[in-house]
């Protein structure tokens, strides 16, 4: 059997009332289209088409390679943009799984079962049974429980609208019996051609059709407005701290720890009470992060320690320590064992092995060296308001920055050098050089020391 897997998302998403196509909208940090087309990848489906309408070229952005977009224009229905997928696929294969662009919570082992309960019928359909069926086309069985088809809320009598079997929306079908039935669609009274339709032509050949309870009825709820949204960003995200948790990381109170899908923490890492971590975040062994913090899009090492801060686009080597209060943007690069206290800012920069940066700060757009003290206060003006341009700062090696030093960019100081405090450096200072005031002179050579890395870490803070 080869498996073609098609995702319907050419609908508008009406009651999302957004610019946004509503199978962009994230949940737990991902488009929520890209979980169906990862429930396609882990089926090993022979093809993989999304039918696309409504913002087809925003849709089709962000479609990995490997998955083919089938244009729906007009959007005449889901039968009519199964339609549309045939034409495309033509006899390619042999099996035909639907899926929604709008069920991030369906498991790739409900799919499974849903394709292994075919056996050899027209179609197997995946049905919830829910308390509120309200707005679900319902499944109708006859007297021996056989499928009989399925009528949408808005045609359903009195009682077919009481059953509380639902249809979900995901069907497999062999391909042969669904292209043979697919063209002889009603057409409905708003001008639709249904995808349900379908099962009850199917069944009236004679051959049943199966239909397969779903376990969880979580799986089966479809978004279709923002209130859906957030109830099924709260169940994704609990699935995800769960994982981490039965893979070995601590979340001290999981409910506030908000875990987009995308990241990856490794174990006995802590995550404390109150913490975002989003995007493409990697997060090493043995870290600790928050109580407080935001992580976005960042890679950090093992053994860090995080608390009260924001980090964004940043990479922190191995046993680096940051907050309270520190805010890292992108570019930050921190390297093995440097330290940023509290109110410390940090842009587009690369601080050395050791590099200590303990209070009210800002480094951008520089190049910090190993074992740098940057006293209180320190800044680079790496911005020139006249010429609207940003110059870079060099940093060298075992630098003694004192308190309130403004660095002009550009600017170099050399290794070992050290700038008293209040100095406003706006030339280059020579390695092992004494500077001081405004603007910054040279008052002598650097006095011996027992060694650059030690005084360094005393600085003249
Ligand atoms: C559909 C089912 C209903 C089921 C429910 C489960 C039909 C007629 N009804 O209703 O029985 O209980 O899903 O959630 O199928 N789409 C297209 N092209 C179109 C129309 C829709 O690609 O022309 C896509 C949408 O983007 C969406 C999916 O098909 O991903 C379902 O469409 P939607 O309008 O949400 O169907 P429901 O009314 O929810
Ligand atoms: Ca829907």
């Amino acid at each position: 059997m080869s498996l073609a897997v098609v995702i319907l998302a050419a609908g508008q998403g009406t009651r999302m009332k957004s610019r946004l196509p509503k199978v962009l909208h994230p949940v737990a940090g991902r488009p929520m289209l890209e979980y169906s087309l990862q429930a396609a990848a882990a089926l090993g489906a022979a093809r993989t088409l999304v039918v696309l309408g409504h913002q087809a070229d925003r849709v089709r952005s962000v479609l990995p390679p490997g998955a083919e977009a089938v244009l729906q224009e007009p959007q005449l229905g889901t039968g009519h943009a199964l339609g549309q997928a045939r034409a495309v696929l033509g006899d390619a294969c042999d099996e035909i799984l639907v899926l929604y662009g709008d069920m991030p919570l369906l498991r790739a082992g409900t799919l499974r079962a849903l394709i292994s309960a075919r056996q050899n019928g027209p179609a197997s359909v995946l049905t919830a049974r829910l308390p509120d069926p309200t707005g679900y086309g319902r499944i109708l069985r006859d007297g021996a429980g056989n499928l009989r088809g399925i009528v949408e809320e808005a045609e359903a009598t009195s009682e077919e609208k009481v059953i509380t079997e639902v249809n979900c929306g995901i069907y497999c079908f062999q391909a042969a019996r669904l292209w043979d039935i697919l063209p002889g669609l009603p057409r409905h009274a708003d001008a639709e051609y249904y995808l349900t339709d379908v099962i009850a032509l199917a069944a009236e050949q004679g051959t049943p059709v199966v239909g397969v309870p779903v376990g969880d009825p979580d799986e089966a709820s479809g978004i279709n407005n923002r209130v859906q949204l957030a109830r099924t960003d709260a169940v994704l995200r609990q699935r995800i701290r769960e994982r981490l948790m039965l893979a070995g990381v601590t979340l001290l109170d999981p409910s506030s720890a908000f875990i987009d899908d995308t990241a990856v923490i490794a174990a006995d890492t802590v995550v404390h009470p109150n913490t975002f971590i989003e995007g493409r975040t990697s997060i090493g062994e043995g870290c600790i992060i928050g109580p407080n913090t935001r992580v976005v899009d960042s890679t950090i090492g093992q053994g860090c320690h995080i608390v009260f801060s924001v980090l964004e686009e940043a990479t922190l080597e191995e046993n680096v320590r940051v907050g309270p209060f520190s805010h890292l943007r992108a570019g930050a690069h921190l390297c093995s064992g440097a330290y940023l206290g509290n109110y410390a800012e940090v842009k587009n920069s690369r601080l050395g092995p050791g590099t200590q940066m303990h209070h009210f700060s800002y480094i951008g757009d520089a190049r910090v060296g190993a074992n740098v003290n940057i006293a209180a206060g320190v800044i680079t003006c790496n911005f020139n308001s006249e010429t609207q341009e940003k110059y870079p700062t060099d940093i060298e090696d075992g630098v003694a920055l004192g308190s309130d030093t403004m660095l002009v960019a550009p600017v170099l100081v050399g290794r070992g050098a050290v700038t008293g405090a209040g100095s406003v450096v706006t030339h280059d200072v020579p390695p092992e050089t004494v500077v001081r005031g405004v603007p910054a002179e040279a008052v002598r050579r650097v006095r011996p020391r027992r060694s650059s890395a030690s005084s360094a870490s005393k600085g003249l803070s």
